[in-house]
């Protein structure tokens, strides 16, 4: 596998477009089929008065991420308080909508159905980190969480590079997302009878953890569980410079990201009806290779 098999690659100029019809539907099948939609030089501009806050002391200790929620304009995971916690605030408000505003340009019948989910500011560097196997973002992985299950609906996330040094965001992308899950579906456990509703009463759950989000987490944690897996599986690395937008559904592409800092991401859920290309949707996969329904 080389990049260009995995990047779909679009000369857009502005956030405002233009954007071709040739071009729009060029980008929903890319997307759709599990590709990268890549924008180089779509640069997400910062401030002179934000510069200060793109180093390490905007995270609280523990944190890899500031996590703001574009719904309740709060950030979470920030070491800053007052007047820096408030530019932090703008910035982050102004990717979500910067971010928002693309999608819906690139994606017109996405628009009505889209969720806007959370935005992260990724200001530490990733590599030379020590993560343990399962919170290792480094490993090939699709994207599942515990606490968030989706019941099929597709992780949309929109990406931008802004580092200020030039730093280059490096990732690994696997293979199709079918062939990942026929090799690892049949070693993913389901859940005991009354999991579900167990998970969500206790609050570990933000509402039912469906059968799909079941084996979604089996499959993401197979996966960079199993070293053999990383290192002898299709993959190809691919680089994004800084000033560089892209985007993929990272529930279905397999991705690694290796290496880079200060990056901003902004996620987005939809239903896999509102999808062109229902069929290509994870759960619609591991239903026909399970031969059960999962939500
Ligand atoms: C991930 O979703 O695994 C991390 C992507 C990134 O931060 O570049
Ligand atoms: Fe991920």
């Amino acid at each position: 596998m080389n990049a260009t098999d995995v990047i779909e690659a679009f000369a857009i100029p502005s956030w405002n477009g233009p954007v071709s019809e040739e071009d729009r539907a060029r980008a929903l099948a890319a997307l759709e089929d599990g590709r990268v939609v890549m924008i180089p030089g779509l640069e997400f501009r910062l401030h002179e008065a934000e510069y200060p806050l793109l180093d390490g002391g905007a995270l609280d200790n523990s944190r890899k991420n500031v996590s703001y929620d574009p719904r309740t304009g709060k950030c979470g995971g920030s070491g800053h308080s007052g007047p820096e916690l408030e530019r932090l605030t703008v910035m982050m408000d102004r990717y979500a909508s910067t971010a928002d505003h693309l999608v819906r340009m690139l994606f017109p019948s996405y628009a009505p159905h889209l969720e806007v989910a959370r935005t992260s500011f990724r200001p530490a560097e990733i590599s030379g980190r020590v993560y343990s196997p399962r919170h290792d973002d480094r490993r090939l992985h699709v994207d599942a969480f515990p606490t968030r299950p989706t019941a099929g609906r597709r992780i949309l996330r929109v990406f931008n590079n802004a580092a200020p040094d030039g730093t280059l965001r490096r990732w690994r992308v696997g293979e199709p997302f079918a062939d990942f899950a026929a090799a690892f579906l049949p070693r993913v456990r389901g859940m005991f009878p009354g999991q579900s509703l167990a998970m969500s009463l206790l609050g570990l759950t933000k509402g039912r953890r469906t059968r799909y989000d079941q084996y979604m987490l089996g499959l993401h944690d197979a996966g960079k569980l199993d070293a053999g897996y990383q290192k002898t599986a299709p993959q190809a690395d691919v680089v994004f410079p800084a000033g560089t937008t892209w985007m993929c559904y990272t529930d279905q592409v397999l991705h690694a990201a290796l290496a880079g800092r200060c990056a901003f991401e902004q996620t987005f859920h939809l239903p896999v009806a509102a999808m062109a290309t229902p069929e290509k949707s994870p759960i619609k996969v591991l239903e026909r290779l399970s031969g059960r329904r999962l939500a």
